[in-house]
């Protein structure tokens, strides 16, 4: 039988609740490149018909939330962090090009600061990666994807700040 959202919400929350920092997001990365590894899980977490960013489940008692995506053609974000939050990007169909970047000029209340990538790599079926929080990167997606992601809380009242490359 596949996963439902119900059993990979609960086992994610037996992580999370057991470790919220770091070495528990980690192994929620790894359930998630366990579970995105069959097929058939795949097809029941992001079924045909998912948007670009479907809100799967919000935990009521730690607040992340697990969104399904699917882009049906080439799809990038500028370089980013997930402010107060961490985030995990877990490939499901189709490759990201993923770019880390650093600070190259402080970050400051009132001016953000300017970013310069660090590395790029790919993220291929069943590739799980946290970002924790501040982590900067940028996804560029030059087909079709579909991936889960998790993020620590809900972004959605948040404003996200925006960095320049130099
Ligand atoms: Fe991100």
């Amino acid at each position: 039988m596949p996963i439902t959202v119900s059993e990979l919400a609960t086992q994610c929350q037996q992580l999370l609740t057991a470790d919220e920092g770091p070495e528990g997001r980690s192994k929620v990365a790894s359930l998630l490149s366990t579970t995105l590894a069959d097929p058939d899980n795949i097809n029941a977490l992001i079924p045909p018909g998912t948007g670009e960013r479907d809100l799967l489940y919000k935990d009521p008692k730690l607040g992340f939330c697990i969104f399904a995506h699917q882009y049906q053609g080439p799809k990038e974000s500028l370089p980013h962090d997930h402010g107060p939050s961490w985030a995990i990007y877990a490939q499901a169909r189709g490759e990201t090009e993923m770019t880390d970047y650093e600070f190259a000029t402080p970050d400051s209340e009132e001016v953000p600061g300017k970013v310069r990538p660090t590395r790029t790599y790919r993220l291929q079926p069943g590739d799980a990666h946290v970002y924790n929080e501040g982590d900067l990167h940028a996804p560029v997606r030059s087909g079709p994807t579909s991936l889960v992601r998790i993020e620590g809380m809900d972004m959605s009242k948040i404003t996200r700040r925006r960095y320049e490359t130099v």
